[in-house]
């Protein structure tokens, strides 16, 4: 099965009340711990490669990496550029096997954003590719998006019909109180529960997702910046040597109401990343004399695939679509 578009994924979470887990992924034991996953549970799954995932591990290496775990399990699965910077980047990933590209323009003005969101549109539908797009703009700091708090900004929901319309673009990815990274909100923007002392944030701005879905009704939304950061590895990781203090993330709850809606795709990264470097750091404090990689990564990865799994059947939805999946596939092809 060759890699596929988010087309049949999109149309079938919509109609179904779920959402696709889109990972990103960096290297062979991301790529490994996720797949083997959504294979297990027949589900599909997006992976997605940053910026600065393609600097780091080089883009031929990762679209192996994919193409190898498509090999292994027989799943939809897409691979998408995240937060695709400019034309450039989208081209070379479009021209190098990917499937679906994001453009992210929420930091140009309307007009801009429209202009430069189409250009990338036109390349990629010739080539038949699917685009992400953005409106808002979600705080956070990760390797290679930096939004400060005061600079974020809701998605208008009176701007989304005519830049939907203007650039023909096949998802949109929308602010509603998301943000990147494992520090979501500061303390001071939370309630912390008397009883368990865990920082809980505020609601996620539903009100706005529903008068988006009333101009556009039908048409993919995605969610940047969903990772729960869950306690489970945040204490693994603290009572092993790290220090992560108030990290905090989005409410599954939230989530999965978000994937009942127009939400299509939800990301994920940073609890990826909490789950492998709770592995990590597990491994080693109890076996410090450790050096050998695999001894170390395989507790990673197999965190990696325990988190993936429980999105999956508790966040997502997406448990058992892939037949349904693969099928649609074809005949949209
Ligand atoms: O939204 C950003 C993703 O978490 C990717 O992060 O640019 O550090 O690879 P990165
Ligand atoms: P998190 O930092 O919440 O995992 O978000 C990842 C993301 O949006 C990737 O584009
Ligand atoms: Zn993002």
């Amino acid at each position: 099965m060759p890699l596929i578009t988010t087309k049949a994924m999109f149309k079938k979470a919509h109609e179904g009340g779920f959402a696709i887990g889109a990972f990103n992924v960096n290297n062979m034991e991301i790529v490994q711990g996720i797949t083997s996953a959504a294979g297990e549970l027949n589900s599909p799954v997006i992976l997605q490669v940053s910026k600065g995932a393609r600097a780091y591990a080089n883009h031929a290496y990762l679209v192996h990496l994919v193409k190898a775990a498509l090999e292994i399990n027989d799943i939809p699965i897409a691979l998408h550029l995240d937060h695709g910077p400019d034309f450039a980047t989208c081209k070379a990933c479009i021209d190098g096997g990917f499937t679906s590209v994001m453009f992210d323009g929420s930091h140009y003005p309307f007009a801009e954003n429209i202009e430069k969101t189409k250009e990338v549109v036109e390349y990629a539908h010739a080539h038949g590719v699917v685009v992400e797009a953005e409106l808002g703009q979600l705080a956070g700091v990760e390797d290679e998006v930096s939004v400060d708090a005061d600079k974020a900004h809701y998605t208008k929901p009176e701007e989304v019909f005519e830049f939907v319309e203007k650039t023909g673009c096949d998802s949109l990815a929308i602010a509603i109180g998301t943000s990147h990274g494992a520090f979501k909100f500061t303390p001071e923007q939370c309630t912390r529960n008397p009883e368990t002392g865990v920082l809980e944030p505020p609601e996620l701005r539903f009100d706005i997702l529903e008068e988006i879905e009333k101009k556009i009704p039908g048409f993919p939304i995605v969610l940047h910046g969903a990772s729960s950061v869950i306690p489970k590895y945040v204490k693994i990781i603290n009572d092993n040597g790290g220090a992560l203090k108030d990290a905090v993330g989005i409410p599954e709850a939230q989530l999965r109401k978000a994937a009942r809606s127009a939400v299509c795709k939800i990301n994920v990264d940073s609890d990826l990343r909490l789950a492998m470097t709770a592995g990590i750091r597990e491994h080693f404090n109890q076996y410090p004399d450790h050096f050998d990689p695999r001894q170390y990564l395989a507790p990673a990865r197999a965190y990696i695939k325990e988190l993936v799994a429980h999105k999956i059947k508790e966040v997502l939805g997406s448990e058992g679509s892939a037949p349904a999946i693969l099928e649609l596939a074809k005949e949209l092809k």
